[in-house]
């Protein structure tokens, strides 16, 4: 059992394999989370507690309580208590007033985890985790607060959630009800965060822990393009390979906080959860709210642990579905090469190519339905353009088939145009307040799927359209954030719930779709990443990751990314130059070379390339199939980035050391250098390892201490992709 209680000491001890989380009861009634480090045998630390000197517990010493509160490292800090950092529950009574102050009830342990009901969650059965669960009470605002601590048997990962749970006869509204906290000594740590933009997400910043709040959310209704639902505490100068690292990831996909506080007595409390802003949830008697889960990380062995970490969670505990672990097909998607420009012929014209080029699903993008010849219209109507296809989505999909491909769609089901016949028919199933037309964004607006007859219409709009043909594979995308919150169906008193109503509709949706059609691969698609959260990766098993097909933007982009998630969930394309989005060009080969790290695929008119080009398609298929399995399974490591200088490097290698990848780009050539190496990781020292192209060996010990030469063609932008294999 790797959770334990030490009844003398009144502390929970979880262990994960290289880490343990201590919580601990002051007086028997406030609960601490007063460690979360390296991994302890001994539980011979209750004086963290402190509840020997002042301010003392408040039975001991009533005159001092709010000087108790405000430096006592509350598990679940409550708010209007005497605790006047960041908080986790916030709850409105009856009164008018936020008023609740729980205290230790009970606790039990649960063999593996249980369901998080209509959330998101990361999985496992007894021989993967254990949960405690411990409940605080506030008899007199007739609130329990059940918080739940999975830790992992094989994994240095806890999952953190509460259920906050109305007993009394009367409603309350919880105002916040966040996720987890997690409270440490400042040690000159620094906070580690990614931010971005559209076409630019996933850039990891660094920053001091000064005194006061840090950190970032998401107001959009989605977890967003500019914030990513993760921090990570890091001791200073931490590395890939050296440093610890205390991380937080938030399984979910509205909006968000994530704060860091550093507080008088340079304490650190970090709180992660739904944005209290405009958060507003009425509980009726008898009724309860479960948050969604945090995902804590502890490694003491850097950033690179830290991401291993996570990906095998994911890979693990989260991804779910027939994609799981099956091989994902090559794409070509026609975005980029069409636009809203094409009919049946020029679609055929490049699937014929395609299939010649042995590429395996042919995806139709937007502007398939109604007149829809710009991002203006017909969204919501769903009805195929006979113009442009004129034996429907059923008939492209069977000469798509003939040609020897899979054939995959395009919706985006949240949404809704002005012009279109669901809206004339139900302005009101829109988002918006009462007085005041909503704004428009990318001329289109939210649907209210809070509402259920809104859920239900879109449920039969997706599944009316998967039925219609052949469709193996569909992109669910979303292009704008949330504006003029307001639902004309909700209650003024429940106008708060909205936001997060919204998010559990779209996961009901996307559970639905991978119940009533297994064989789909779901893409999750928020104007590119604007919504690449774990939470999204419960239901699809890829992400497409950036509109920014750019290969040296996507580097960026998918150092990022794939520092949290495992490359077989990350979309990446192959694009036409100059680049659509920057103007650049690069060579063919270095953009199929970026595009290997992730779910590999063309986005591109493949007629309109040169016979070179078009030449060297196969053998990127084909090296890519060859390398999948490892891509989609194997160790990640993370070797040279472009923040330090030109050379972008990173390897995945399998859990033995019998086979590795490694992946190299040089973005600026510079002159006069002398030949440069970059060090291996995770190889086995005493083998020889073979360059499966040039046949030269290595031993593995060289490759890990010494390097592996870095031979690349002269000029800008060049790439290369080494395979070893041990002899
Ligand atoms: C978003 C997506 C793109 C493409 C367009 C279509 O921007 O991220 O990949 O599907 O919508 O309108």
């Amino acid at each position: 059992m790797n959770i334990c209680y030490d009844e003398k000491r009144q502390i929970f001890k979880l262990d994960t394999p290289g880490a343990s989380m201590a919580l601990a009861l002051a007086d028997g009634k406030w609960l601490g989370q007063i460690y979360f480090g390296p991994r302890l045998n001994s539980t011979d630390f209750a004086w963290l507690l402190a509840t020997d000197r002042p301010p003392y517990t408040p039975d001991r010493h009533p005159r001092e309580a709010v000087s108790f509160f405000d430096c006592f490292p509350s598990a679940y800090p409550v708010d209007n208590a005497g605790d006047f950092r960041e908080s986790c529950l916030s709850v409105r009574t009856q009164a008018g007033q936020i008023d609740c102050l729980p205290i230790f009830e009970s606790w039990e342990i649960l063999p593996g985890k249980p369901e998080l009901a209509g959330l998101p969650a990361t999985f496992g059965g007894a021989d993967d985790c254990n949960t405690l669960r411990v409940i605080l009470r506030d008899a007199a605002a007739g609130v329990r607060v059940e918080l739940y601590y999975t830790a992992f048997i094989q994994l240095d990962v806890i999952a953190q959630s509460a259920r906050i749970c109305n007993d009394s006869a009367e409603a309350v509204w919880l105002e916040r009800a966040l996720s987890a906290c997690l409270n440490l000594p400042y040690e000159g740590q620094e906070l580690l965060t990614l931010h971005g933009s559209w076409a630019r997400e996933g850039m990891i910043d660094i920053q001091n822990i000064g005194t006061g709040i840090h950190g970032l959310a998401s107001r959009r209704g989605v977890s967003s393009h500019q914030d990513h639902p993760f921090l990570a505490i890091v001791s200073p100068g931490t590395t890939q390979d050296r440093g610890e690292v205390r991380a937080l990831h938030f399984v979910y996909s509205g909006s968000f906080l994530a704060q860091v506080q550093r507080d008088q007595f340079d304490q650190l409390r970090a709180v992660m959860g739904i944005h209290p802003d405009g958060f507003r949830w009425k509980l009726e008697g008898g009724a309860s709210f479960q948050t969604p889960e945090a995902i804590l990380v502890y490694s003491d062995a850097g950033l690179g642990a830290m991401t291993r970490t996570l990906h095998n969670l994911y890979r693990e505990h989260l991804i779910r579905g027939a994609y799981r672990s099956g091989p994902r097909p090559v794409l070509i998607n026609n975005w980029e090469a069409t636009y809203f420009d094409f009919d049946e012929e020029k679609l055929l014209r490049i699937a014929r190519r395609a299939a010649e080029l042995k590429i395996e699903l042919f995806v139709l993008d937007d502007g398939w339905f109604g007149e829809r010849d710009t991002d203006s219209g017909y969204l919501g109507d769903w009805k195929v353009c006979a113009r442009k296809l004129p034996h429907g989505l059923r008939g492209l999909a069977e000469q798509i088939n003939a040609l020897g491909m899979r054939f995959g769609l395009w919706m985006e089901p949240e949404m809704v145009s002005e012009n279109s016949d669901l809206y004339r028919a139900h302005p009101d199933w829109v988002i918006r307040t009462a007085t005041r037309t909503p704004l428009r964004c990318r001329d289109q607006y939210v649907l209210d799927l809070s509402r259920p007859e809104v859920e239900e219409h879109v449920w039969q709009r997706v599944s009316e359209t998967l039925r219609s043909a052949d469709i193996r594979y569909l992109k669910w995308d979303m292009n704008r954030s949330l504006t003029n919150l307001g639902s004309a169906a909700l209650p003024a008193d429940r106008q708060g719930e909205l936001g997060h109503r919204y998010v559990l509709a779209l996961y009901r949706l996307q559970q639905r779709l991978m119940d009533e059609f297994p064989g789909v691969l779901l893409e999750n698609c928020c104007g590119g990443g604007g919504r690449f959260d774990p939470g999204m990766l419960f239901y699809s098993p890829q992400i497409w990751c950036s509109d920014d097909t750019d290969a040296v933007e996507r580097l960026r982009i998918q150092e990022g990314i794939s520092m949290l998630y495992p490359l077989s969930c990350i979309g990446a394309h192959v694009s036409a130059c100059p680049n659509h989005v920057v103007g650049r060009s690069t060579p063919f080969e270095t953009r199929a070379l970026t595009a290997m790290w992730g779910t590999f695929g063309y986005e591109l008119d493949v007629t309109k390339l040169s016979p070179e080009e078009q030449e060297q398609i196969p053998a990127q298929v084909q090296r890519y199939r060859e390398c999948r399995a490892l891509i989609q399974t194997g160790d990640y490591y993370r070797l040279a980035s472009l923040r330090d200088g030109q050379l972008d490097a990173k390897m995945v290698v399998d859990a033995r050391g019998a086979q590795a990848i490694v992946g190299l780009t040089r973005v600026l050539n510079r002159p006069n250098q002398r030949p440069q190496r970059v060090r291996l990781r995770g190889l086995i020292p005493d083998a020889i390892y073979v360059d499966s192209e040039t046949l030269r060996e290595y031993p593995g010990e060289v490759l890990l201490h010494i390097g592996l030469p870095i031979e690349l063609p002269d000029g800008d932008f060049q790439s290369k992709l080494i395979r070893l294999v041990r002899k």
